[in-house]
Formats: structure tokens, C-alpha cells, sequence
């Protein structure tokens, strides 16, 4: 059949003969298309008309199952420009790091892991110590030995697909070889570029007029999230394995056997590994490190210690997205010295005005600098920072650079102090210090404009934090398109992005400079996607100072539906009332952030917002973890000595099964776990009847 009667026919009317045929021409025009939109940033057909294609593709392959191609474009993992990369819900959360700046700090750590577990002096702690490589993490699935799925970190909850890309990393094995391979395994660890691919990459780039890549971690990130993995393969990216998630037959009962076993199978380990007996060597380890630092092939920003024992990882659990059980030992942060051209002041999401030093570009630890925060008013005051002065600066990682200090030898004539500006520079209204303790008088160190929502600065920032990747993460929405809606008055509110769908917009969003067809398309289907939320998420979302994501969390767990959260929060205005001694009893909120939280909610237009935006969602109770533990949901009290395990151990224990552990019993309290020498305690919950067990009791009923 001719081509152009092929593409006439109507999917229904196909024989498998034609089926085939037009597969194998949208596998490949679609492929090109590709390559036009993502790499060459040069589409030549329009978003509907490519639409058309994979649609046609989607609904032979659904006739015809068996004719799917091996490169079909629907398998091209990533690369379909209508959803980006596909979503990866992690099996098991990918955690970050504490971080340890100095010797005592690591002594600490493992003070605390010993008091956790309540371990007697002479038991040693033994550690794995290893390079923290600064790269990104990732987690490869393996089935009965085969690759089959490859993930980005993403928030720890859920990261990005990118099996087609870590296929491309040139030491992670497509299959595990070598003795008892499990039927499944997710190893992580971190994909890296080494320095002189990264010089080599930017030489290529150079020539060829192609983005040039601040340092080799960039490059790494740059080259592995690639939606056309021809891309990727062009790279050359490694892989050093060193964690693992979902692992239900683990081959050894320590970190360092464990990852003998990774190196058995295949993977790569960093050879400056090192199991250490105690924190001397750990520390011994760190400076043999950090001197043979910038002799290595690749960049690295620390040492990362872990207990080597896997059970009491296990019993050490995590905190707020770290495990317990490790941390990393930064370098010191490396430092320049520069001139101070300007300083800007910038309005965040609360209001703060935060002053930024404009510099003299210099280059610090690899990276070119041009700008540091200077924090606050009072930083400016203490440190007497003026234009025109040279000052040393510092970057630590990811941490925005910062300026350290004046070198006043050098401090031009006639320089004046800086003058704080006292109204905010981008809406006008006053901007205050508020008065932090009333006896002494003593001001808040920053200033904040008073505009509130009438401050463009604020608004904007706001609904950043909103479709920010923690909060709503609306995919197609940053910081640029929220920014260029508030502009237009089209998104002036968290529910105005709700209503965007259904407005009537002129000219039409698909007609606007960056929009078209497709994008706005699946603007709108990202935006449907979150009408539906968790409520953690929406608590964080909506930005109320001091409320992080763990503060959300524990907000979410402790009142479970919004409905609940919301009265509560607006009944603990009164600081008389249950709803306030609730709030405040909550473990990890405090007076400050309830203060905070009820403050936020008695100021009526916040409250509208809230309402507006409400009515447009369907907010997700909180997901329980482990739902079906008999203590979940349940509120526990201990007290008294517990013999079997250490007070911080049995706390974190009961909430990772879901229960809230309070410091005090009341009528609310579910169990009193009493151990020898409980007093005043046990007397109450037997005259509320609160149940009280034993530490064997409680035990039993958390493994029932
Ligand atoms: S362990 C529970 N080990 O550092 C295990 N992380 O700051 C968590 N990283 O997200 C990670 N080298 O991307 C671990 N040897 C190493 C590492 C390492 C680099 C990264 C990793 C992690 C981040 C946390």
C-alpha cells in the first residue's frame, strides 16, 4: 500500500500486514521528531499534529498487541514529550544525610547511636567510612537478575523513571552475575561524571556552541535527565553503589558485607572504602581522604560514616528523611576574596527582606560566584559590611554562597555604612524589625514589609512555594510561568490555578509566548492531577512560617482529614481551649510554630484563600504508615525505666507504627507504657482508665 493511503486508513480497516508497516513509520518519525523538539529545539510539525501520530501509534499497538515494536514510542521511557519522564513511587523512601562540620560533631553521632541503643562502654561501634561523592543519587531495580527499573531520588517519595538513561551508565550491569543473586534487589548509589569526561564534555560543547556545564555534578544531572537518551549515551556517566531500597533477601548482616556482595555482582564500589573500628579511625580515614581529594578522578564533598551492623541500622530507623544510622562529614567549605559591587534587597514568601551582595564574579571551589546572601540586617550590622568593600566569601555545597567576612585593610576612603532600606523596595509599605523579647527590647534580626498580599514579591513567591515540587509540584508550572501569570493577572491566589482551565483568557494561554497545543494540554492535566492531594502536602503548600515539611507531616498525622486540622486550628485561637493545649502538646510543634499556625489562621484573608482553594481539591487524609499495626492511630505515653530498649528508641519504634507519642497521659491517651519506678504517671491513667502495659506487653502488642 502506498504510504499516504496507509496513514489514510482507519486503524479498525488494518490487516496485521498494514498494522506493521505503519508501526515501523511512526516508530521512526516519531523518533525524529524527537530528536527535532528536544535536541535540536526545533519542532517542525505542530503539537497536534504530533499528538496525532502517538495516538495512532497507541491505538494500532491496542488492536495489535503482538505486532508492538521493541522501540515502540510508547515503551521510549522519558521520551515522550506529553508526559515527561513517568512517575516512581520509591518501595522504600531514598534517604538524605545528616550533616557532621567538624570532629565533635561525629563523636556526637555516634554518642547518640550508642545512647539509642542504649549500649554499655565497652561494645564497639563499628563503621563503614566512604567518599561522599558529589554526583545524584539513583535506584536500579534488578528482577531475577535483570535490570528492569532505574529512578531518580526525586522528593525520597517519589522519583522520575529513568531506566532508559541509567542503562546508558557505563559501570551499572544490565545483568548481575556471580553467587546468590536475589530474585529482587534495589541498589543505590550515586551516578557521577568523572573530571576529566566533565573537561572533555565542556570542550565538546564549546565547539559545537552547546551549553557549557558549571561543574562535573551539574553535568552528570544535565546528561542523565535527558528525555532523548541518545543524549545520555553520548556521555560518559558512572555509577558507585552504596545503599540499597526494596531488599527482601539481603546476602549479609552488615553494610560492608552487603556491599561485597554489590561488588560480587557487578557494581562498582568506591575503592577508598574502609571499615573502621571506632571513631578515631573513622576520622583517620576522613584526613587520609580529604588530602588525596584533589588527586582523585572525580569530585567528592565529605565522608560518609554508617553503622556497619544491619540490626541496629534497622533499630536506629530515621528522622525526618535521615536515617539514624548515618551522616556525612563535610570538607570545610572553600573560601575567595572578592569586592562587593552592590546590594540588592529581595522580598521572600514571608516577607523577609533579605539583603544579597552583588560581586565581583570570582571563582570559589570551581564555580564562578557572583552573588552571596548577607542574611539579614543584623549580619550587616555585625559584620559592618559596606559597597565597595572586600569581603571572603564562602560556598559549601549546595549552600548559597555566603559572605564571611570584611577584610577591612582594604576598605576603600570614605565608605559609609550601608543603609538598610526601612520600606520594601518592591511594594512600598513600611518594613519593620518586630521586637523579639519585650524585656530588653532586643529586635528581630530581620525586617519584614508589612504589605502582606498587596506585596507583589510575597504573592508571587507564595504561589512558587505552592507548585514547588514538595508542596503541589505541579509539573509545567515554575517559577517563570507563575511569575508571568501573576503579571497577567491570571493566577493571583493558590485557586485561581484551579481555575485557569475553565477561564476565559484573551488571547488564549496556547497563543501566549512559550505555550502551544501540547503544553497547555498537559499544563491542565497536571493541574487535574493535584485537585487530588495528600493533606501533608497541602499543609506544606500553603506556606505558613515555621511549617516545614515535617511539621506538616506531623500536623497531617496527628488530625488525619483536613476538616479536623482546619477546625482545629481555628479553635485554638482561644489559648484556653483543648484545641490549643492539643497543638501545643504535639510532639516536635511547640508554642512557636503553633503561634505561628493559629496566628495565620485568625487573619481572615488567609482564611478565604484557604477556603477558595479547599473548594477545588480533594485532600487525601494522611497515609498511615504500616495502617494495619494494632497501635496505629493510638496515643501512647511512656514512663517509667524501660529495660528493653532505650526512651528515644521506643518513641521513634510506636511512631513508625503509626501511633503518637505524647509526654503527658490525659483522657486521649490509648496506653500508658509503664516500666519500673512509674509514679505520677500511672496514677493518673488509672484514675482516667487509660490502659497501662508493661514494656513486655507493649512489645508483644507491637509485634501482634
Ligand atoms: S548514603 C541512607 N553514601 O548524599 C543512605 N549517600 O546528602 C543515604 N551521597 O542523597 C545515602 N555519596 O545522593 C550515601 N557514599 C554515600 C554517598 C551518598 C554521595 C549522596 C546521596 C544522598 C546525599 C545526602
Amino acid at each position: 500500500m502506498l504510504e499516504d493511503a496507509l496513514r489514510a486508513l482507519p486503524v479498525d480497516k488494518m490487516t496485521p500486514l498494514d498494522a506493521s508497516a505503519e508501526l515501523a513509520r511512526l516508530a521512526i518519525e516519531i523518533a525524529e521528531h524527537d530528536q527535532r523538539y528536544y535536541r535540536d529545539d526545533a519542532p517542525d510539525v505542530t503539537d497536534a499534529d504530533y499528538d496525532a501520530l502517538r495516538q495512532r501509534n497507541i491505538a494500532i499497538e491496542t488492536r495489535f498487541p503482538d505486532l508492538k515494536r521493541k522501540d515502540s514510542p510508547s515503551d521510549r521511557v522519558g521520551a515522550t514529550p506529553a508526559t515527561g519522564f513517568g512517575k516512581v513511587k520509591h518501595r522504600r523512601p531514598m534517604l538524605s544525610l545528616d550533616n557532621a562540620f567538624n570532629d565533635e560533631d561525629v563523636h556526637e553521632f555516634v554518642a547518640r547511636v550508642r545512647k539509642f541503643l542504649g549500649l554499655s562502654e565497652d561494645e564497639k561501634v563499628t563503621l563503614v567510612a566512604e567518599p561522599k561523592i558529589d554526583g545524584l543519587s539513583a535506584s536500579v531495580r534488578y528482577e531475577m537478575g535483570k535490570f528492569v527499573l532505574g529512578a531518580t531520588r526525586g522528593d525520597g517519595e517519589t522519583g522520575e523513571d529513568i531506566t532508559a538513561n541509567l542503562a546508558q551508565v557505563t559501570d551499572l550491569p544490565k545483568t548481575l552475575s556471580g553467587n546468590n543473586v536475589p530474585d529482587v534487589i534495589e541498589v543505590r548509589g550515586e551516578v557521577y561524571m568523572a573530571k576529566e569526561d566533565f573537561l572533555a564534555l565542556n570542550e565538546a560543547q564549546e565547539k559545537a556552541g552547546g551549553k557549557i556545564f558549571a561543574n562535573p555534578r551539574n553535568a552528570a544531572a544535565g546528561s542523565l535527565r535527558q528525555l532523548d537518551v541518545s543524549v545520555t549515551a553520548g556521555r560518559k556517566l558512572r555509577f558507585f553503589a552504596y545503599a540499597w531500597g526494596e531488599a527482601p533477601q539481603l546476602p549479609s548482616d552488615t553494610q560492608s558485607g552487603v556491599l561485597q556482595c554489590f561488588k560480587g555482582w557487578g557494581f562498582s564500589l568506591n575503592p577508598l572504602t574502609e571499615v573502621c573500628r571506632d571513631v578515631d579511625g573513622a576520622l583517620a580515614l576522613y584526613r587520609g581522604v580529604e588530602t588525596a581529594r584533589a588527586g582523585l578522578p572525580y569530585d567528592i564533598d565529605g565522608v560518609v560514616y554508617k553503622v556497619d551492623r544491619l540490626d541496629w541500622q534497622e533499630r536506629l530507623g530515621m528522622v525526618s528523611r535521615a536515617p539514624r544510622w548515618a551522616i556525612a562529614h563535610k570538607f570545610p567549605a572553600e573560601k575567595a576574596q572578592t569586592v562587593i559591587n552592590d546590594i540588592d534587597i529581595q522580598v521572600g514568601r514571608t516577607g523577609t527582606l533579605t539583603p544579597v551582595a552583588r560581586l565581583e564574579p570570582v571563582t570559589v571551589g570551581g564555580v564562578v560566584v557572583t552573588n552571596a546572601t548577607l542574611h539579614n540586617e543584623e549580619n550587616i550590622e555585625k559584620l559592618d559590611v559596606r559597597i565597595g568593600d572586600t569581603v571572603i566569601v564562602q560556598r559549601a555545597g549546595d549552600v548559597i554562597p555566603q559572605v564571611l567576612a570584611v577584610v577591612t585593610d582594604k576598605r576603600p576612603e570614605n565608605s559609609g555604612a550601608y543603609d538598610f532600606p526601612d520600606h520594601c523596595p518592591i511594594c512600598g509599605s513600611a518594613a519593620v524589625r518586630e521586637i523579639k523579647d519585650q524585656k530588653t527590647g532586643e529586635l528581630e534580626a530581620r525586617r519584614r514589609c508589612t504589605g502582606g498580599l498587596i506585596c507583589e514579591a510575597q504573592a508571587v513567591e507564595r504561589l512558587r512555594h505552592f507548585v514547588s515540587r514538595d508542596a503541589f509540584d505541579i509539573e509545567g508550572l515554575g517559577e517563570k510561568q507563575i511569575a508571568a501569570f501573576w503579571q497577567d493577572g491570571l493566577v493571583r491566589q493558590p485557586s485561581d490555578i484551579f481555575e485557569l482551565k475553565n477561564k476565559e483568557i484573551d488571547p488564549p494561554l496556547k497563543e501566549r509566548e512559550g505555550w502551544g497545543d501540547l503544553s497547555v494540554s498537559n499544563l491542565f492535566k497536571a493541574i487535574d492531577q493535584r485537585r487530588t492531594i495528600e493533606l501533608d502536602r497541602f499543609m506544606y503548600g500553603l506556606g505558613v512560617p515555621h511549617v516545614g515539611q515535617t511539621t506538616a507531616r506531623l500536623l497531617a498525622k496527628t488530625y488525619e482529614t483536613h476538616e479536623r486540622l482546619l477546625e482545629a486550628l481555628m479553635k485554638a485561637q482561644d489559648a484556653e481551649s483543648d484545641a490549643w493545649l492539643d497543638l501545643v502538646d504535639i510532639d516536635g510543634v511547640g508554642p512557636k510554630v503553633a503561634q505561628t499556625l493559629v496566628a495565620f489562621f485568625a487573619e481572615p484573608h488567609n482564611n478565604d484563600v484557604v477556603n477558595s482553594l479547599v473548594a477545588h481539591l480533594d485532600i487525601q487524609p494522611f497515609d498511615m504508615p504500616e495502617d494495619d499495626s494494632p497501635v496505629s492511630g493510638k496515643t501512647v505515653v511512656f514512663t517509667g525505666t524501660l529495660e528493653r530498649m532505650t526512651r528515644a528508641e521506643a518513641k521513634a519504634k510506636a511512631e513508625s507504627l503509626g501511633a503518637k507519642v505524647s509526654g503527658s497521659v490525659s483522657k486521649k491517651t490509648d496506653y500508658l507504657v509503664a516500666g519500673p519506678g512509674a509514679g505520677s504517671k500511672l496514677k493518673k491513667a488509672q484514675e482516667l482508665g487509660v490502659t497501662a502495659l508493661s514494656e513486655d506487653d507493649w512489645l508483644a502488642l507491637i509485634s501482634s
